[in-house]
């Protein structure tokens, strides 16, 4: 660290008498938004790691980080960008996400393509979506997801959905695992009827994942409950409009399937992931989880951790609607001040976005029944710059805890790093630059999303993604996008993560050992 301090100093003093230095990006149609295009230099950039920041040179050459350095010279071929006075980040990885997904009678309205630019836009250069089983079979669902991020327009891999238990259910999953980089299944506790598994599923879905080497994963809501409470809200209190949806689904019913899907976990002892984890009592979940020393991640969201459920209150039906999500937005002075705090001490891991954006037109399906109303809502532009705001612009965290959360952690919980998640020489040169003194406001009218809201509306950032590079494009800079579809890339994860299975084969040994069975008995002798 001390080392570190002391190269920042004499980056300081490098940075206060710098040679000139021209900013060329990238233009429309030039060769840079083709993919592969040629050198870039970022220069004299807080670089963040999330161990250590320093003021740096990043030479980039191929698609990848070459040179890492306190002053490299660009020679007549390279493209500069001036980041001095700005950070320098990996670029945000998003864990959670929904394109173009069919969900309750509609088709999310993001694509590969407006998904992916509203992304890059927001610095995030990878993400990792839900695929949905298709006709049952979970590799034509893989293959369908594929032919959907043909349009990609910058990284991407897959996480599985599991809706039913069967033999070929567990073949495709060690298939997919083993020959198509699928390292995480996702088993929904909730919506009955449609994506839901029972309990019993569970638990044989947890043990194939163990064996296969993949994290499984738990969208946490007791759907029983939840069902019985919408009939109660809807057909007993007659309360149909978009706030039905946060009384048919209270925290207690997250927290009460958290619990569960711990306890199971840890009973099958295996690695377990909560996705958007919404509510205090869920996270509390998690740490009590953490601190008996289970292996159980928690991700909450960008919503979550900045929204009110009171939004669902709204009079105007479409904001209300647009703020419906599952589980829902809790109350921010409860929940969402506790999830940042957790975020804060490293009991939650990661923040994600779970975005899965229904338009207006689509949201007024539910305008006479909640229970109808799409779920979903934005954020895969917003994290970046509305988490900066919120935890580091106050103090909460510091950047390189920042990065951590945005980036570096998700590479290491789904097997991708260092590919991706650091800013290191050898790695993918996927980085975003921050200017801390920007300041704008987040309006739909701006975003790059397909939708025609945005949760976030209204929120003054301070700290804007002026530049995104992705595989050493620029893909984003000064307000402009420069990409393409289709220059994206899938990323395999593969399975066995030894930052989740390290260590897991021998606290299975002694498990096995301390069970004293089976018991060796002669019982011929008795029945003789
Ligand atoms: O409301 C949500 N979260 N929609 C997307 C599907 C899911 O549950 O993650
Ligand atoms: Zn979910
Ligand atoms: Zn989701």
């Amino acid at each position: 660290m001390a080392v570190a301090r002391l190269l920042s100093l004499v980056c300081v003093a490098a940075v206060l008498c710098p040679p000139s230095v021209v900013s060329q990006t990238c233009k429309e149609g030039d060769k840079c938004s083709e993919g592969g295009g040629g050198k870039l230099l970022i220069k004299g950039g807080i670089v963040v790691n999330e161990d250590v920041e320093m003021i740096s040179d990043i030479l980039i050459d191929n698609g990848h980080i070459q040179l890492i350095a306190t002053e490299i010279a660009a020679d007549s071929e390279t493209r500069v960008v001036d980041a001095r006075g700005k950070y320098v980040m990996p670029g945000g990885i998003d864990p959670h996400t929904h394109l173009e997904m069919p969900f309750m009678g509609e088709v999310a309205c993001d694509t590969f393509a407006t998904g992916h630019q509203a992304a890059l836009a927001g610095g995030t250069t990878m993400h990792i979506d839900f695929a949905l089983p298709v006709d049952g079979s979970l590799v034509k669902g893989w293959e369908e997801w594929r032919k959907k991020a043909a349009k990609a327009n910058m990284d991407y891999g897959f996480h599985m959905a599991v809706t039913a238990w069967n033999d070929k259910v567990a073949e495709e999953m060690e298939y997919l695992a083993k020959n198509k980089g699928v390292n995480s299944y996702k088993f929904f506790m909730a919506y009955k009827g449609a994506l839901m598994v029972t309990d019993e599923q569970l638990v044989e879905g947890f043990r194939h994942c163990k064996k296969i080497g993949a994290l499984a994963q738990v969208h946490a809501e007791n759907g029983d409950a939840v069902a019985a409470g919408q009939k109660y809200i809807a057909e007993e209190l007659q309360i149909l409009g978009p706030e039905g949806h946060a009384l048919s689904r209270p925290a207690i019913l997250e927290v009460e399937a958290t619990e569960r899907a711990i306890n199971l976990a840890a009973w099958v002892n295996t690695p377990l992931y909560v996705v958007h984890v919404m509510s205090k009592g869920a996270m509390e979940a998690v740490a009590r989880a953490r601190q008996a020393g289970y292996r159980i991640i928690g991700e909450p969201t960008a919503a979550g951790l900045t929204l009110d459920e009171s939004k669902m209150w709204d009079p105007d039906f479409k904001t209300a609607a647009a703020h419906v999500m599952s589980p829902p937005i809790r109350k921010h002075d409860v929940d969402g001040i506790a999830l940042q705090n957790a975020l804060k001490n490293r009991v939650l891991s990661l923040v994600a976005t779970d975005h899965a954006v229904f338009n207006s037109t689509q949201k007024a399906k539910g305008k006479h029944d909640f229970r109808v109303l799409p779920n979903g809502v934005n954020g895969l532009e917003e994290r970046i710059p509305v988490l900066w705001t919120t935890m580091v612009n106050t103090g909460k965290i510091t950047p390189m805890d920042f990065v951590r959360i945005t980036s570096t952690e998700a590479a290491r919980i789904f097997n991708v790093y260092p590919q991706k998640g650091v800013i290191r020489e050898g790695s993918d040169a996927d980085l975003y630059v921050l200017d801390p003194t920007v300041e704008y406001t987040i309006s739909p009218q701006t975003h790059h999303s397909a939708l025609d809201t945005n949760v976030f509306e209204g929120i003054k950032c301070r700290g804007k993604v002026v530049t995104t590079i992705s595989r050493g494009d620029i893909v984003w800079d000064n307000n402009q996008l420069f990409t393409k579809d289709g220059r994206g890339q899938y990323i395999e994860t593969k399975p066995f993560s030894p930052y989740l299975f390290g260590g897991l084969e021998q606290e299975e040994a002694l498990k096995r050992a301390e069970m004293n069975a089976p018991v060796k008995r002669n019982l011929d002798k008795i029945y003789a």
